[in-house]
């Protein structure tokens, strides 16, 4: 590198993505008839008004996390036309990591036959993928990486309570993957992480495992009205303050990609931004809400079925539980 390519600014641009969901399609009807068989009642009725949601996926007993990585990162790899032997970065943002150690990112970069890079795991719950996106941007643009591979992938129906209607309707399994690379133009413009561990009650899983048993409750609690008022406020001010960060504006965006957990609180962070609903990328509908893997599994639908083209420009934002949120502003 010449000293006038040191001096030349570095950024981190979208290659390829990429995604994938197990094949177990789980409707709202196939789950109010499990949870009838317990005398727990739900409708598909009460999921779709309340939530948006009509079906998500779960994957088999024996598919962990890094398997639907593998899948995801593949297919990213192959729309970027990188080898995975050229990656020289891994972040996974799991919640549901295959084991307690080492990293579902190991696991992943042994299975996808390469060896030597940096790979690790970003524990951010639903913002999983908007942290992991902007750790991977600094470390390109510091030289650190040069192509990274960034991926969601969770496996949320194993830690779900399916006697507590309030919450196993709302989550899936997936997983969604891009590639990085480093480029003399801008491709990621602006990103801005938070979090308030004042809120860690109310979206938790707080289970551990100590002396060879697991002690707590292992499986997901929220209290969802807290959870919905607090998404609604940070989504539109983290929005706010990234594009004044970008030196942008609503009118810039192409398309908003928020955390896919709820159709309402979607919609209404699109209005409070003032943008067009047909802006609004949506596959909550189809997938549930899979935590860090949603965001990703969302933008490789939406590039995928030709609504999000090269140049256009999105807003990505996560929101869950920590309290964590975030968003990342990128031209495609
Ligand atoms: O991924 C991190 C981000 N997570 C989120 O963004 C989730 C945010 N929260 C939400 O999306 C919503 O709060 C929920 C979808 C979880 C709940 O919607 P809600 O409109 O806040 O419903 P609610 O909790 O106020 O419950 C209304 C009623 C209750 O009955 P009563 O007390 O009014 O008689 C619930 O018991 O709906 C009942 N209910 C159900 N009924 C049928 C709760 N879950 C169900 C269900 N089926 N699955």
């Amino acid at each position: 590198m010449t000293t006038a390519d040191s001096r030349a600014p570095r950024y981190a641009r979208v290659l390829g993505t990429g995604s994938y969901l197990p094949n177990q399609r789980v409707t709202n009807a196939d789950l109010a008839a499990r949870l009838a068989r317990d005398g727990i009642e739900t409708s598909d009725e009460w999921i779709v008004e309340r939530t948006g949601i009509r079906a998500r996926h779960f994957a088999e007993p024996d598919q962990p996390s890094s398997e639907l990585a593998l899948h995801a990162s593949r297919a990213a790899l192959e729309a970027a036309g990188v080898a995975p032997d050229e990656i020289d970065l891994i972040i996974v943002a799991t919640s549901t990591p295959d084991m307690v150690f080492p990293s579902t990112a190991c696991l992943l970069q042994q299975k996808l036959g390469i060896a030597g890079c940096a790979a690790f795991d970003v524990q951010a719950v639903c913002s999983g993928f908007v942290y992991a996106l902007t750790v991977a941007d600094a470390m390109i643009k510091s030289g650190a990486a040069s192509k990274a591979l960034v991926v969601g992938a969770e496996v949320f129906s194993r830690i779900l309570d399916f006697k507590d209607r309030t919450t196993c309707v709302l989550f899936g399994d997936g997983a969604g993957a891009v590639v990085l690379g480093a480029s003399d133009t801008p491709g990621l413009l602006a990103s801005q992480l938070h979090a308030d561990g004042r809120h860690v009650d109310i979206l938790c899983t707080p289970g551990t495992v100590s002396g060879g048993q697991v002690l707590g409750h292992p499986l997901l609690k929220m209290d969802g009205q807290a959870v919905f008022k607090l998404a609604v406020g940070v989504l539109e001010k983290v929005a706010r303050a990234v594009l004044d960060k970008a030196g942008r504006s609503e009118a810039d965006i192409d398309w908003l990609i928020p955390h896919q957990a709820n159709i309402r609180i979607m919609q209404g962070t699109a209005k409070k931004l003032k943008l067009p609903l047909d802006k609004l990328i949506v596959t909550v509908d189809q997938h549930g809400n899979t935590s860090a893997a949603s965001i990703p599994l969302a933008l490789d639908a939406a590039v995928r079925s030709g609504k999000i083209r090269a140049g256009d420009t999105v807003m990505l934002e996560g929101v869950g539980g920590g309290f964590t949120w975030g968003a990342v502003l990128l031209d495609l």
